[in-house]
């Protein structure tokens, strides 16, 4: 088989419709249980193998849209990270020159920079013919941060545990649509947890589980819980302000997705998640998705 010389891949975002603290750890992180769910919005990244035994990255032509800073060129990426990961792993002596067209926002809670990671493990595995076993590429993903192994497992909907890197797939029937609104602010997810005061956890992701595996959007609404959500207010006023005129406009809870800054309302359908979505960028002048898992 001829090798290849480019891979085009998609890297999708994800959404957390459930998300428990179980404590801080002795290295700082919070031990965590979150349902997270593999959605319809992508960022589509091509990987070209290039002869100066280097990685590159760049952003497509038409991403004069990324707000300068949402997106760093040099070894803060993920990208770029998660190659160099893999060069050293490997000790891999091919280059790759790197084209990404962002479409998922950054400080959003959608794993947009976790996402190119996962992918970027995946594409070069393949363009530099590593063959590097699922496995192990887990354990390499799970050094890079803490939703990777989710993004990297391909499931459509895990609950993850730990520090979200111990991911385990689960059951959805039918799909399932969201509304989701992002606030001109973002958050750190570092300073939303660092700010999260200890309480005991109170919610199970049982009943989540139960709602997703036998297709019940209402009882999703109803078991939707995360845990982060009142700190984050804390942090970000145009969030909390977004989440009240969310709940008002459409008569129904609405969620903030991991440490967030986005806000999301379940649509019951296709047509309904449309007119939501039009409305509530009209309303509110952020940018808003419909999104579906
Ligand atoms: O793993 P990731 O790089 O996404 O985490 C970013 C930050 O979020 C961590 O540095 C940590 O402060 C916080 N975090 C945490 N517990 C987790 C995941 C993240 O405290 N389970």
């Amino acid at each position: 088989m001829t090798p290849l010389k480019s891979i085009v891949m998609r890297s999708p975002a994800k959404i957390n419709i459930f998300l428990e603290s179980h404590g801080k750890r002795p290295d700082g992180f919070h031990n965590l249980e979150t349902v997270m769910l593999r959605t319809q919005l992508c960022d589509t990244i091509q990987y070209s193998l290039n002869t100066q035994n280097c990685a590159t990255l760049r952003l497509a032509a038409d991403a004069a849209t990324v707000p300068p800073g949402h997106f760093p060129l040099d070894n803060s990426n993920l990208i770029l990270r998660a190659a160099s990961a893999l060069r050293q792993f490997c000790g891999v002596q091919a280059g790759v020159d790197i084209v990404a067209t962002k479409r998922i926002p950054a400080e959003a809670g959608l794993a947009g920079g976790s996402s190119n990671a996962a992918t970027t493990l995946l594409a070069l595995n393949k363009l530099w013919q590593l063959q590097l076993s699922t496995k192990v590429l887990h354990e390499i993903a799970a050094t890079l941060g803490s939703d990777v192994n989710f993004l990297i497992s391909g499931y459509r909907a895990a609950v993850c545990r730990g520090r979200g890197e111990q991911v385990q797939p689960v059951p959805v029937t039918g799909r399932i649509h969201f509304v989701a609104c992002r606030p001109f602010q973002g958050n750190s997810t570092a300073k939303v947890f660092g700010a999260l005061r200890e309480l005991p956890a109170i919610q199970r992701v049982h009943s989540v589980l139960n709602a997703l595996r036998i297709g019940r959007p209402q009882q999703l609404e109803t078991h939707t819980y995360n845990a982060l959500a009142s700190t984050a207010c804390g942090e970000n006023e145009q969030m909390a302000q977004l989440l009240k005129v969310m709940t008002t406009l459409y008569r129904r809870p609405a969620f903030m997705s991991g440490s967030g800054s986005t806000c999301f309302v379940y649509a019951r359908g296709h047509r309904e998640a449309s007119v939501i979505s039009r409305s509530m960028h009209s309303v509110t002048g952020f940018p808003t998705w419909h999104l579906w898992c």
